[in-house]
């Protein structure tokens, strides 16, 4: 079937049928309204496309993530995160020398201006750092005003792609050492992605630092799981400023902004917080776990269970899936001793295990367990949300580069307005 119809009131017009490579069915209603004056509403776009992409593909009641086609469990197991961050951004897969020029570009670009560096002194010290990473990476744009002549067809534009990269890196870490009180850490260009921000935030000039091969590894995994999730809040909030023709500093630096939201960014932050409650409200025991699992199963006590349920996935996440396997790894490795990981096992044991969670297909999200790996790595609380930040950042600017090259017009939605009806202005002396 490639067209659909509709019946209003007495007309009837036909609806092109969009179908997509993974035989994803949509109507172009682009002509609807021109044809009828209809327009569609649709909150919160759950059930709107708002654009083609050969990006990400995402199918929830399967629980499959696909990036260009490749498997996620099948990257997060064999790819470093500048491979995947090429993959996202150019389509294919780099051979050996597409690699090492990409990554040599990025490693040039880990040193930000001299100047940036004294922004950081305008900050509060307890600045959040995704607020001085937004702002910074929106700064940008100053220091490399050419972008603002930069289209997505542009030669320059990789220039810019791997300074945004690099240097993001770079002002997160540097935010951190800033909330701390520390010098900063210049970036070391021996070192890859991974082992380079591990060594921008804990080095200290004082003593010798010795990257664990185990962090790497795994920030290289979280970092990979979070590098794109096709048109979510704050991707489409990229899409959307970029279709002004904004920058690609400043549409990202939106995104940063979106992705902060607790809704968004800052579930896994949540879960920890949970947790913790659950911790000092009497901690593992039996007794407390199946009181608090009553908790959430009950809608008055307005709680969920954090890290549990998804949008998309009617099924386990895949990127939970792939996470939890890589923590236990970490946990025992590190040696961890966490009581919050006892609660977290136990709970979720629970859940799986409770027909509430099982006929409502609620299973661990990819938030349950990227916050105690994070905890466990010691980054701090106030960082998770960054962390995700330099994940998704490949998947940020390969839709900037998508929507700008497919030259999308202005998103300029409509609505439907539910104020007063015409009315004259009342002299002020007569209100
Ligand atoms: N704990 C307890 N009950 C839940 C939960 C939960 N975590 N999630 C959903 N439910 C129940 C909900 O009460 C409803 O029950 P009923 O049908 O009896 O009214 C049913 O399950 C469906 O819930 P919903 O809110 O309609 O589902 P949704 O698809 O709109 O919400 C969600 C998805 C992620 C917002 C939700 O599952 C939730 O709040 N989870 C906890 C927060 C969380 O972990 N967020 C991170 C999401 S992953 C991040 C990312 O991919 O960017």
């Amino acid at each position: 079937m490639s067209k659909a119809e509709l019946k209003i009131n007495d007309q009837t017009i036909e609806l092109p049928v969009v179908v997509g490579s993974e035989n994803e069915h949509a109507l172009d209603i682009s002509k609807l309204r021109g044809q009828t004056g209809y327009v569609t509403l649709d909150y919160g776009l759950k059930n709107t496309a708002v654009t083609r992409s050969s990006i990400t593909y995402l199918e929830g009641e399967n629980g499959i993530l696909q990036y260009r086609g490749y498997p996620i469990e099948q990257l997060a197991e064999k790819a470093s995160f500048l491979e995947v961050a090429y993959l996202i951004i150019y389509g294919e897969l780099p051979d050996k020398n597409k690699l090492d020029e990409f990554t040599t570009g990025v490693t040039n670009h880990t040193l930000i201006h001299e100047n940036m560096k004294k922004f950081y002194e305008g900050f509060p010290q307890h600045a959040h750092p995704m607020g001085v990473l937004a702002s910074m990476v929106c700064a940008l744009s100053a220091f490399y005003p050419d972008i603002l002549e930069t289209d997505g067809e542009d030669e320059s534009l990789n220039l810019h792609v791997q300074r945004l990269i690099a240097k993001s890196a770079t002002i997160a870490a540097w935010a951190y050492k800033n909330s701390v009180g520390h010098p900063a850490m210049y970036p070391q260009n021996r070192l890859d992605y991974s082992a380079n921000f591990l060594y921008m935030m804990f080095a200290k000039p004082t003593e010798e630092y010795e990257i664990s091969d185990t962090m790497v590894d795994a920030l290289n995994k979280l970092l990979i799981l979070h590098a794109d999730h096709e048109q979510n809040c704050s991707t489409s909030t990229v899409r959307v400023v970029g279709s002004s023709r904004a920058s690609l500093y400043t549409s990202v630096s939106a995104g940063i902004m979106a992705l902060w939201g607790p809704l968004h960014g800052g579930a896994n932050q949540a879960v920890l917080e949970m947790l913790q409650r659950i911790y000092d409200d009497g901690g593992a025991s039996k007794q407390n776990i199946d009181k608090w699992i009553g908790r959430f199963k009950d809608k008055n006590s307005g709680q969920r269970l954090m890290g549990f349920g998804h949008r998309v996935y009617r099924n386990y996440d895949p990127r939970a899936t792939i996470l939890k396997k890589s923590a236990d790894a970490v946990f025992d490795e590190l040696k961890v001793n966490d009581p919050l990981l006892d609660i977290a096992r136990e709970l979720e044991h629970h859940a799986l295990n409770d027909s509430y969670f099982v006929d409502r297909k609620l299973y661990p999200n990819v938030d349950y367990y990227s916050g105690l790996l994070y905890r466990a790595m010691e980054i701090p609380t106030d960082m998770f949300t960054v962390m995700f930040a330099l994940g998704r950042m490949p998947g940020w600017i390969a839709n900037w580069i998508e929507m700008t090259r497919e030259g999308q017009p202005i998103t300029r939605p409509r609505q439907i307005y539910t104020g007063e009806t015409r009315r004259d202005y009342i002299p002020l002396e007569k209100r």
